[in-house]
């Protein structure tokens, strides 16, 4: 039985590979020697991406709220490498902090169509391709607030709460069939997330100690070892699990 934690050769599809945490999953991939078919919304920031892995790696611009796109974004998968052996359902965005008797339905409905229905159809388009190859892993990216209510705003997690969900239904379903569904529970991790988003006086205040931690914000890169960990043989009977990647923060 293989115990490595190498991905090597293997094929991962990631979303939101253009920027932070999915970019970094991208590089940690291709520097284990799997190919890596590279997602996101932004089509120059994946362009980006792919072309510094070089040969091991497409970019394919789409939007995983849209079902068309997330069809013709698995197509292209398919087309150059033959399979998926391991998704990374990784893109998200975040809402604006807001309390939930502030919060506009606009947003309500833009972060759950992104961050979880958009999961889910990445999700439910990559499990035939790894029924029919026999196995397969999915590492979907939750947040300390797919644990806790008092991380983010509502929107946002309502919707990580859901990629739990999400994640526990999925190992549980196809355990028999060799796919494993874990998730990481990244904590504060410097990215582009916040990029453009304004802060109400509530969101502001939610921020601060966030922001105080300093040098116990996470860089993407270790998130993304914890994925490409999670993807690999040596955790081969982890299923189900949520893990926390927050250097301790939400431990207190
Ligand atoms: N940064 C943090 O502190 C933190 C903490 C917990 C969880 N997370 C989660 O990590 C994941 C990655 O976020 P990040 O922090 O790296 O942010 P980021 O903004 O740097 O990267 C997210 C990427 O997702 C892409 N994206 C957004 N909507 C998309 C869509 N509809 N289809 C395809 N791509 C789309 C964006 O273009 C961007 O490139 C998210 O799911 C986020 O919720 C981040």
């Amino acid at each position: 039985m293989s115990t490595s934690t190498s991905t090597s050769e293997r094929v991962v599809l990631i979303t939101g590979a253009g920027s932070g945490i999915g970019r970094a999953m991208a590089m940690a991939f291709a520097d284990t020697g799997a190919r890596v078919v590279a997602a996101d919304l932004d089509s120059a920031a994946v362009e980006r991406t792919a072309a510094d892995i070089g040969k091991a790696a497409v970019a394919v611009a789409a939007d995983i709220s849209d079902e068309a796109s997330v069809a013709a974004m698995v197509e292209t998968a398919i087309d150059a490498f033959g399979r998926v052996d391991v998704l990374c359902n990784n893109a998200g965005i975040m809402d604006d902090m807001a309390l939930p008797a502030n919060l506009a339905i606009d947003l309500w409905e833009r972060v759950l169509k992104i961050n979880l229905t958009g999961t889910f159809l990445v999700t439910r388009a990559v499990l035939p391709h790894m029924l029919r190859q026999g196995g397969g892993v999915i590492v979907n990216t939750g947040s300390e607030a797919s644990l806790r209510g008092g991380t983010a705003g509502v929107a946002y997690t309502a919707s990580k709460h859901g990629v739990a969900g999400l994640t526990k239904s999925v190992a549980w379903a196809y355990a028999k069939d060799g796919i494993r569904c874990n998730a990481i529970l990244p904590g504060p991790t410097i990215t582009g997330i916040g990029r453009g988003t304004s802060f109400d006086e509530a969101g502001s205040a939610r921020l601060a100690p966030v922001l105080a931690l300093g040098d116990r914000i996470a860089q993407p890169e270790q998130m993304a070892s914890v994925a490409v960990f999670l993807a690999s043989d040596a955790a081969s009977f982890v299923n189900g699990a949520l893990v926390p990647v927050d250097g301790g923060w939400a431990a207190g």
